[in-house]
């Protein structure tokens, strides 16, 4: 029986170019499906054929293997029916594909709160949602009013404020492909969210390395502490193996500072656990999601 019935995704497509780690190997497939009907029809087609399916956001928090990625990786292409965003008074609906820093800087402009701290913070809003992407204490999953999307099987879901509760870095959605995000931001002043994204961006661009090829903090902070701190306090800030690097900037931070591999990302977060846990007897845990 054929596999695919209408859309036939691409073979061994490099994933690296698509993060923002430039780290890791190929999809076997990969689609960018340009509306929801052909979503749903390539979803029910790696379904039947039992093809594992992955999402690609815009790949800010993802460590991809080396070699070759079994089963399908899906794409909502940026320009697409699933990059729109919509503001209203009482907040605003986007696309998943929308880049987090549009739907930013629309709300800012338009005197709506809530993400205003997130200035500064890479990747899709989709992603965004179904990371909980924030800082140490501000989250989108806090303005979110409802998501919609498909299920791996390709089935409709629309989830109202309530089924689904976010914590911290994780958004807390069942398995599903985030088509649609709507957040409800109460009005403030345009000005005053200007300003204070431009505090939080001057914050970052002051502790972090922006311009570095990284995947924002590696690890959670552990309650009431900082996973950068303790890697700082540990000695390892600025420890270089294989073309990866500590950030001599914030410790949380690794940067692929060559042609790092997948394999000597995973062995330093390894490196950094267990000196960690030797010094302060406190297990890290990553943020990072990993695609094996
Ligand atoms: N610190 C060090 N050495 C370092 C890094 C940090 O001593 O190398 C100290 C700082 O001096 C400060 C404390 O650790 O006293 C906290 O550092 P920072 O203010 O940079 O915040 P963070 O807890 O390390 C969190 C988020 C970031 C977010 C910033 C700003 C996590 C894991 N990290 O970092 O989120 O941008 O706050 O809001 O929650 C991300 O999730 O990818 C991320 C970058």
């Amino acid at each position: 029986m054929k596999l695919w019935t209408r859309l036939v995704p691409q073979q061994n497509v490099p994933l690296a170019p698509r993060t923002t780690w430039s780290i890791g190997g190929c999809a076997s497939w990969f689609a960018e499906p340009g509306t929801a009907e052909e979503l749903q029809i390539l979803l029910q087609d790696a379904a039947c054929g039992g093809m594992p399916v992955r999402i690609l956001g815009g790949g800010s928090n993802l460590l991809i293997n080396d070699g070759i990625l079994p089963g399908l990786v899906i794409h909502l292409p940026p320009s697409s029916a699933f990059d729109q965003l919509t503001l209203s008074d009482t907040g605003l609906h986007a696309g998943a594909a929308c880049s987090l820093a549009r739907a930013v800087r629309a709300s800012v402009d338009a005197g709506l709160a809530g993400l205003q701290m997130l200035a500064g913070i890479p990747g899709t809003i989709g992603g965004a949602v179904w990371m909980n992407a924030g800082t140490a204490g501000e989250w989108i999953g806090s303005c979110v009013s409802r998501v919609k999307g498909f299920s791996l099987e390709g089935e409709k879901i629309d989830m109202p404020k309530g089924s689904w509760t976010p914590q911290y870095r994780s958004g807390g959605l069942p398995p599903m492909i985030v088509t649609d995000v709507f957040l409800t931001m109460p009005r403030a002043d345009a000005a005053e969210l200007q300003r204070q994204a431009t505090t939080a961006l001057k914050q970052k661009k002051a502790t972090q390395p922006l311009g570095a090829k990284t995947a924002g903090c590696v690890f959670k902070n552990p309650e009431n502490d900082s996973a950068g701190r303790l890697i700082d306090e540990a000695g390892l800030k600025g420890f270089e193996e294989g073309g990866v690097r500590i950030s001599p900037v914030h410790a949380n931070f690794m940067e692929n500072t060559g042609n790092a591999t997948a394999a000597q990302v995973n062995a330093l977060i390894g490196k950094v656990q267990e000196t960690v846990r030797a010094k302060v007897k406190i297990d890290l845990k990553p943020e990072v999601v990993f695609w094996r």
